[in-house]
């Protein structure tokens, strides 16, 4: 090669090689700037980051099979999802408190929901009425909410931003939502800087497919000064009407517009957090206040303050299901609070007590199964059949109450001292069943 043509192409490789050394300093740069920006202030984010304890969930040392019979059962992991039906935040230890893990579905979207109710025992077209109910959404309904994303973060003393007067210190800690949003740009100098911030996104997270996010954040326990700005409103979720705090005003409008346009609803949104002196009573299959001590309750769960499964039972289910997009039946898409594994498949279907290092614990009934499941939590796309449709036919009648309902996992309410009583929950601990005997699961809705 001729030596002027070398020296060339040494250049361009010097030039080349000190364009992507630079993008990558660029890119570790925004990526810290991206981490300095999403802490909050005088509190620290809590939660496994990382590696799930669900990462070996498919593996088939947890088919629940030739179980060795000294093997105690077992916490697999832990999950809370603080904004119902969005992302869990998954824990290595909880507190458990009368509504279940702290921190779990206490925020709820609603949409606004117009519909025709008769006004006494009649005719639907001679004597009805239009009414306007804040009725809550789930993934049922709006996939998408899947997508969500949450975080907790709790005040932190030893941070050496903590001061009792930081914004989100003084609501003892906040929840942080996100959501990908690609905003639209054209050439113009608006546009550029969009395009830029696009670009950002993809540079700072080293991933083609990444999109800027947008953030909002939720007070946990919102002092009085915060708290005077929201309003108390009735909502609907399920057959309740509990009264909640709207707390939609700490969303600014632009961000909700965003926001709704993710999740494809067209209806008014709004959210609402529970009110912790208000809690839904739970009924039903749960103890009574002579047997508890206290009458169970929860916030924006769907009906029982906690809810358990077994991986080998999961498994099971995964192994009959043909058509399922995915190779593996996820166990999260089922969003129970705890995962166990040492059982064997179903063997939590009689569960009647059970009892881990620090508490026991009420197993109420079966969970009734929809068909939320068939979202895919990793991409919020819903399946049209699967699994429900095998749920159906092998989980069907397994529970005389639940009659054609399937069911999978169990319910559970926390045994506690009394109703502000708290225990404790972690990873790796051991679940002793203390009881067994027969379900009989009480219906919400008769059909
Ligand atoms: C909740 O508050 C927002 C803003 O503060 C308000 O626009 C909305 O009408 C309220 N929603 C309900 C259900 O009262
Ligand atoms: C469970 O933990 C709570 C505190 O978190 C404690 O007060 C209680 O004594 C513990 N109970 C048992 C049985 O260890
Ligand atoms: C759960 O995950 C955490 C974080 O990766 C890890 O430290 C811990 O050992 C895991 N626990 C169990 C019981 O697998």
């Amino acid at each position: 090669m001729d030596s002027s043509l070398q020296g060339g192409v040494i250049a361009l490789i010097t030039i080349l090689a000190a364009s992507i050394a630079s993008l990558l300093a660029f890119s570790n740069q925004l990526r810290k700037d991206q981490e300095s920006e999403s802490t909050i202030p005088g509190c620290r984010r809590i939660g496994l980051i990382g590696r799930s304890n669900m990462s070996d969930q498919y593996s088939p040392k947890h088919n629940g099979e030739n179980l060795d019979s000294s093997a105690a059962c077992k916490i697999k992991a832990l999950f809370i999802y603080p904004v119902k039906s969005c992302k869990p935040v998954e824990l290595e230890d909880s507190d458990v408190i009368l509504t279940g893990l702290r921190y779990d579905r206490q925020f709820c979207f609603t949409q606004l929901k117009t519909e025709q109710v008769e006004k006494e025992e009649g005719d639907l077209s001679v004597n009805s009425e239009w009414v306007h109910n804040w009725k809550f959404i789930t993934q049922r309904n709006v996939p998408r909410l899947s997508q969500v994303d949450t975080q907790i973060w709790i005040p932190d003393p030893s941070s050496p931003t903590y001061s009792p007067k930081a914004e989100w210190v003084k609501s003892q800690g906040c929840v942080v939502c996100s959501f990908a949003f690609t905003p639209e740009w054209s050439w113009n100098m608006n546009g550029l800087r969009t395009a830029f911030s696009i670009f950002k996104a993809k540079l700072a997270q080293r991933d083609i497919e990444a999109e800027p996010r947008i953030t909002f954040k939720l007070p946990i326990a919102p002092d009085e000064e915060r708290s005077s700005k929201y309003t108390r409103e009735v909502m609907k979720i399920w057959k309740d009407s509990p009264t909640a705090i709207n707390i939609t005003s700490e969303i600014p409008p632009e961000t909700l517009g965003k926001l709704k346009y993710f999740l494809g609803v067209s209806n008014p949104i709004a959210l609402f957090k529970a009110d912790p002196l208000n809690h839904r009573k739970v009924f039903r299959n749960a103890p009574r206040i002579e047997e508890a001590g206290y009458q169970p309750g929860v916030g924006f769960a769907d009906a029982y303050p906690l809810s358990i499964m077994g991986v080998a039972s999961v498994q099971k289910v995964s192994k009959t299901i043909t058509n399922l997009p995915t190779p593996h039946l996820d166990a999260l898409r089922f969003r129970a609070n705890i995962y166990l594994t040492n059982a064997p498949p179903f063997a939590e279907d009689d569960w009647k007590q059970i009892r881990s290092r620090n508490l026991s614990y009420h197993v109420s009934c079966r969970t009734t199964r929809c068909d939320l499941p068939n979202v895919d939590p990793v991409t919020g796309i819903k399946d049209r059949a699967e699994p429900y449709k095998t749920l159906k036919q092998t989980r069907g009648f397994v529970d005389k109450g639940a009659g054609a309902h399937p069911v999978l996992g169990m319910q559970m309410v926390p045994l506690l001292e009394d109703a502000a009583g708290k225990g404790e929950i972690r990873v790796g601990e051991e679940m002793e069943v203390v009881k067994t005997g027969e379900h009989f699961y009480i219906r919400l809705f008769q059909d």
